[in-house]
């Protein structure tokens, strides 16, 4: 069955402007899980309201933060060969959007091999979303369809999208997921692609902590203020009363999980109102919360991930200094054994 795509992209609620009751919810949720026990955490997701996807995008220009201007260049290199390796004609979807900078190099590359083209981005942040719609007007022959929405639990916005899909996942955002839900994830973007479809994904490679420690604890500060945003964003949404002054940007290497650990630290002994939540919650002087992982891949672990979740590794390409790397897989016809 083939359905007009206004119909199936304004049902799944496009470009819907403002923190839709289940964001709301959900944050609601993810407060009440993590602050409300021993270990105090909160999802990386969080982190990305308007003004910390504002503070992102200011991340990804720090001379510290390399990953985004690798990725870049990578795209810049090869974009042309990533299309023609997915297969001709091919519809567009991207989960982590955002302002979709880097993908303005792949859907040129594919816009002069197919005049005309479909494209998806799928992000929790509208307001990136916006930005992304607006730059992407002068692309003639692209249609456009914004999606607010998270991963996995809004991947069935993928099913409506006909025909060979193209499905992105850039930026090594897949860094954000502990082992277990990135196999979870991947399995489930597996569970909403056809055979045939393909999934290009990049990820940042494992390296010396003296490279990945200064990429989250810049010189400027601005992955501090971009962390300590989680908080302004639940002083505002859940009407707590943290102090962001009284936490300390803190990041780690953990060498063993092979993941940047980003933390808030109490600077002092301290209680926190959560009035949503009709909860109080208190700090000791150092303990943290932890807000954010950024794992850094192996390429045998990410060949065991792929396959793990039932995908064919195709192609990967990699910078010179073999930092970050891209793979194209692809969705089998028949199971993998
Ligand atoms: C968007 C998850 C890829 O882990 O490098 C950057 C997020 N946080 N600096 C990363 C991030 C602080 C970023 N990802």
């Amino acid at each position: 069955m083939t359905m007009g795509q206004t119909d199936l992209f304004s049902a799944a609620g496009e470009g819907a402007p403002d923190a839709d009751a289940a964001t709301r919810r959900a944050v609601r949720a993810a407060a009440a899980e993590g602050l409300l026990r021993a270990d105090k955490r909160l999802p990386a997701w969080l982190l990305y309201d308007a003004r910390g996807s504002a503070l992102f995008e200011e991340i990804t220009e720090l001379p510290e933060y390399y990953p985004t201007r690798t990725e870049r260049a990578i795209l810049a290199a090869h974009a042309g060969e990533m299309i023609e390796a997915a297969g001709l004609p091919v519809a567009v979807a991207e989960l982590g959007a955002g302002t979709a900078s880097k993908t303005r190099l792949l859907l040129a590359a594919l816009l002069e091999r197919q005049p005309r083209a479909v494209y998806v981005p799928i992000d929790v942040s509208p307001t990136a979303l916006a930005i992304a719609e607006h730059a992407l007007a002068r692309f003639a022959g692209l249609a456009v369809h914004p999606m607010v929405g998270r991963y996995p639990e809004d991947l069935a916005v993928l099913d409506a999208i006909p025909g060979r899909r193209l499905l992105l996942f850039l930026g090594s955002n897949l860094g954000n997921y502990d082992p277990q839900p990135a196999a979870a994830l991947l399995a489930a973007v597996r569970s909403h692609l056809r055979p045939g479809d393909a999934f290009l994904i990049g990820t940042d490679l494992r390296k010396a902590g003296g490279v990945l420690v200064p990429a989250y604890d810049d010189a400027a500060g601005v992955t501090a203020r971009f962390n300590k945003n989680v908080l302004v964003r639940l002083n505002r949404e859940l009407g707590a009363d943290f102090d962001p002054q009284a936490f300390r940007h803190l990041v780690r290497w953990n060498s063993a999980a092979s993941r940047v650990e980003l933390y808030l630290q109490s600077a002092r002994d301290q209680q926190v109102h959560l009035r949503a939540l009709d909860a109080a919650v208190r700090f000791t002087a150092g303990e943290r919360i932890h807000t954010e992982s950024s794992y850094k891949f192996t390429r045998a672990g990410l060949r065991a991930l792929f396959r793990g979740a039932g995908f064919r590794w195709e192609r990967s390409w990699e910078d010179p200094r073999r930092w970050f790397a891209m793979h194209l897989l692809r969705v089998p016809a028949r199971a993998l054994r």
